[in-house]
């Protein structure tokens, strides 16, 4: 028995999704004028099909045509992991929690440019010789894929284009194609000829995409969803799009380095600690497997005011090189400048060096990078850029085969921190032969019978002094 109920007409800021049941100039929430439009919203369940609100649970119960649903026992449901489907990617896989699954929608959010087309293209090889794929483009013509397969290699026969932009089309041609993998590139030029407001909105973006869950879910099939990220970081406004699919991957990296990063901010089928690495060449993406190796390849010798870090990418430990230049400064007030390592973190580095080191850098500039545009936002970097900043002070350079990990205290002291097990073996299979480490970690690590490298455990600045500058 369906609920009758009068339609209701309601005003949504097509910015950022604000509803209100008057019309305004001027968007309340967001400021933006002449932004809210009209829309009809029906309240029954039944008429309520596309328009957001109700959780995909109740729709799955319409679709089976009734109010009246039987729960089943959870051991009545089957579901095994063996039936996730694998890109070929390993790294891919990792980030997904171990292959794509049935039903599921993933979002690859990224800044234009990164290759997150050139992501999803790729993947269509090897999925394609056990699948039957859709390639949903609102971006590029059919053409344009083309060439761009031509050039990637693929030339899968299950792997079907065409370029829309209506996403009813889209839906439509679901169902009616059945293709095992969907994939939507973007969701930004995605519409929905029930709204006015224009392609990349918030209405229009959240509509599609609820449509798309809808098909996903009733259908079984994964969609994978390419989303833009707009100016804030945010994929089409303030989160609106994370919290409705179940797994949101980010495409980062420096689009002038090759480097690639795939990072899960959110699944709901896995961890969202893997990352998986990538290098964009001159045929599309590659797999990093030893993202270290690469990252340490360029490393110059025997110069001072560098040290090798160790990072860990969720289970993964990365080692990535750290510098810093220090030189005098010419003129008023001394320069400090960081990439890749928190600027105010760098000063609070400085002023223990100073306090507890007796290190002045009072007159003194100091410039500090890590290597491969990459981000340490650990606190184990602490002592690895406090290495680098004493060794550039001194000018002495640090062995070449020496890295470092530890927080660094207000005290000068040195802090234990996670995972140090894997993060010295990871360096000893690299060839590192001496590791700079807190006191309290060289401690507990000293009973592994696996760790061969040399332990130089350093209780305070003190002690991280005296090994770096001995006495002549
Ligand atoms: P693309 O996948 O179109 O980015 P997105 O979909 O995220 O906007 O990637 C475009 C960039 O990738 C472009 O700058 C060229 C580069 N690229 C390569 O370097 N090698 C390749 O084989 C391909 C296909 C692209
Ligand atoms: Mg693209």
């Amino acid at each position: 028995m369906a609920i009758k109920s009068k339609p209701k007409t309601i005003f949504v800021c097509g910015q950022c999704g604000y509803e209100s049941s008057k019309w305004y100039g001027k968007c309340p929430q967001c400021s933006s004028w002449n932004t809210l439009e009209e829309q009809i919203r029906q309240t029954s369940p039944q008429a309520s099909k596309g328009l957001s609100g109700g959780p995909i649970l109740e729709r799955g119960a319409q679709s089976l045509g009734g109010n009246f649903v039987q729960p089943k026992k959870l051991s009545a449901i089957t579901a095994d992991d063996k039936e996730r489907y694998h890109t070929g990617l390993s790294e891919l896989d990792r980030v997904l929690g171990g292959g794509i699954v049935r039903g599921s929608l993933i979002l690859i959010g990224g800044d234009p440019g990164i290759g997150k087309s050139t992501l999803m293209l790729q993947i269509c090889q090897y999925l394609g010789e056990s699948y039957s794929i859709l390639y949903v483009s609102g971006e590029e013509s059919e053409r344009q894929i083309k060439l761009r397969a031509n050039r990637l290699k693929v030339t899968s026969d299950n792997l079907s284009l065409v370029s829309i932009t209506d996403i009813d089309a889209v839906t439509a041609l679901i169902e009616s194609t059945v293709p095992q993998i969907v994939i939507v590139d973007s969701i930004q030029t995605m519409t929905s000829s029930a709204f006015t407001s224009g392609a990349g909105s918030i209405t229009q973006v959240r509509e599609c995409t609820q449509m798309l869950i809808h098909t996903a879910k009733t259908a079984d099939i994964p969609i994978f969803l390419i989303g833009h990220v707009n100016k804030d970081g945010a994929i089409a406004g303030p989160k609106v799009l994370e919290h409705m699919v179940d797994a949101v991957l980010y495409f980062e990296g420096d689009k002038h380095l090759s480097f690639r990063i795939l990072r899960a901010v959110k699944n709901r089928y896995g961890s969202t600690n893997e990352i998986g690495v990538f290098e964009m060449g001159e045929e599309g993406l590659e797999e990093v497997d030893n993202p270290s190796k690469m990252l340490l390849a360029e490393r110059p010798a025997n110069v001072s005011g560098t040290c090798v870090a160790c990072m860990m990418e969720g289970t993964r430990p990365i080692l990535a090189e750290v510098q810093a230049l220090v030189c005098k400064t010419g003129f008023g007030n001394p320069r400090r400048m960081s990439t890749g390592f928190d600027y105010n973190r760098l000063n609070l580095i400085l002023a223990v060096l100073e306090k507890r080191g007796g290190l002045f850098f009072g007159n003194i500039d100091a410039y500090m990078n890590v290597v491969g545009g990459l981000q340490l936002d650990e606190p184990a970097a602490d002592l690895p850029i406090a290495v680098a900043l004493i060794s550039a002070y001194i000018n002495r350079p640090v062995p070449e085969d020496l890295f470092a990990f530890g927080e660094i205290g207000l005290a000068g002291e040195f802090r234990a921190v996670t995972h140090g097990r894997s993060r010295v073996l990871e360096a000893q299979r690299l060839g590192f032969a001496k590791c700079i480490l807190p006191m309290s970690e060289k401690k507990k690590l000293a009973k592994e019978t696996d760790i061969r490298l040399q332990l130089l455990g350093v209780a305070n600045l003190g002690d991280l002094l005296r090994l770096l500058r001995p006495k002549e």
